[in-house]
């Protein structure tokens, strides 16, 4: 990357020297980053930078990333977070909280800690490791193929599940068995999955008819967390614990929502539009990244990682609760160390298609896409969102008519598996 840039540099200062040796040997433009080479019309789909986000291309039984969307082209990346270690943070944040409020959270003194879980998609990573989080953090996982089971069990009041079992939790010298009473993947009867309200339908049957044991509600997002607390959980005091830090569910710890996990996306929506940026200019794919650009945008190795075999850039997460929730109540603010406005004499404008699979996801929507457009100005890009139905991906597909018209492209597939409908369309 960096070698082909530097030969295409080379060329474009020997051509400059040639048409400007009479004007005085005026070397303004060697080592410097801007190309105001591509052209769009010049590109072929097939090459142009193409950034997944949040959807990680991957097998979604198995969980095997698909390495030929990942290796669409030379300027394709993924960009989302660290599933395994925020899944990880989530599940401590439950135990922790159980074991700091031991004496008031078996609300029904049977000694059985109970919680119910809302599972957001049974084929998406994230919401796998989520759920493997919980179970392995409260000692309720059961093996399967060498990792734990995710699968939603229903039902299990009377702790006969096999997909799950009872754990326990030792304070104080006391033992207390922790119980997943139930859990569902929360799905609408149109396929949309992460469907916040039909985990606040499941929450109003699961609590009618064993509300009394349920101590804790946890959730793989915020989007269902919420809607369970806000039908249900704040009005019983019963914590409830999310993922995504979106602004209401961090305002809401203040009236007893348990906590919630920032995925750090002000990073992530920064780095997916950051290496579209990076492509266009033709520079070193880390600039702004992991080394400063000229405006001193830098990103510390703390809050992201990148792995080169997978060509996916992680952001790091951390724990949002009632000890620190007051630093996190904006989650649209773009993050300070990489706020600098590039030039736009040095990086022209470029037009990038982008979709978010679900217009009503609730981070997405109400995180992600905010964030983005803050750093579309930043970064000289001109992004044309489109919002899909969470349902099927060709609503979306067919709104990718003319490739032609764009630099670059950022997709958030509906369906992991589904890589192919997108880099089909660039590659005729
Ligand atoms: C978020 C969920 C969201 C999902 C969409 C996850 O990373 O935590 O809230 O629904 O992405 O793909």
């Amino acid at each position: 990357m960096k070698k082909k840039f530097a030969l295409v540099a080379m060329a474009a200062v020997l051509a400059l020297s040639t048409v400007a040796c009479s004007s005085g040997g005026d070397s303004g433009g060697s080592g410097s980053s801007s190309s105001g080479s591509s052209s769009s019309g010049d590109v072929a789909n097939k090459d142009k930078p193409l950034v997944w986000f949040n959807r990680q291309p991957s097998n979604s039984s198995t969980g095997e990333l698909d390495m030929t969307a990942l290796n669409f082209n030379e300027n394709t990346y993924y960009v989302g977070f660290d599933a395994n270690q925020g899944a990880e943070l989530q599940g401590t944040m439950v135990k922790d909280y159980i074991e700091a409020n031991i004496d008031s959270i078996d609300r029904n003194g049977d000694g059985v800690i109970g919680y119910v879980l809302a599972i957001g998609d049974i084929g998406h990573n994230d919401s796998i490791a989520r759920t493997r989080g919980v179970r392995k953090a409260l000692g309720t996982g059961v093996d399967k193929d060498g990792d734990i089971n995710s699968d939603p069990i229903g039902t299990n009041t009377d702790g006969s599940a096999t997909a799950v079992q009872d754990g326990s939790i030792e304070v104080g010298g006391k033992t207390y068995v922790v119980r997943e009473l139930a859990s569902q993947e929360m799905k609408n009867s149109a396929g949309a999955t992460w469907d916040a309200a039909t985990a606040g339908n499941a929450i109003g049957t699961w609590s009618s008819s064993f509300g009394d044991q349920i101590d804790v509600v946890v959730s793989n997002n915020d989007g269902m967390g919420m809607s369970m607390f806000n039908a249900w959980s704040k009005d019983n005091e019963v914590p409830t614990f999310g993922y995504d830090a979106n602004n209401d569910a961090v305002a809401a710890i203040a009236e007893g929502y348990g906590g919630t996990i920032s995925q750090h996306a002000d990073v992530q929506a920064y780095l997916t539009l950051r290496v579209i940026r990076n492509a266009l200019d033709g520079v070193d794919i880390d600039t702004g990244i992991g080394t400063a650009d000229e405006v001193g945008n830098v990103l510390s190795d703390d809050v992201y990682v990148y792995n080169e075999e997978e060509r996916s850039y992680y952001a790091l997460n951390v724990a949002v609760t009632a000890e620190n929730y007051t630093d996190f109540t904006d989650s649209t603010k773009v993050y300070e160390p990489v706020s600098a406005q590039l030039d736009e004499s040095e990086h022209p404008t470029k037009s990038v298609w982008l979709d978010i699979y679900n217009a009503s996801d609730n981070f997405l929507s109400s995180t992600y896409q905010p964030l983005l457009q803050n750093y579309d100005d930043l970064l000289n890009l001109n992004v044309e969102y489109i919002g899909g139905d969470g349902q099927t991906e060709s609503n979306i597909t067919n709104r990718l008519g003319n490739p032609s018209q764009y630099d670059a492209f950022a997709i958030n597939m509906v369906k992991t598996d589904n890589a192919a409908s997108y880099t089909s369309i660039l590659s005729q």
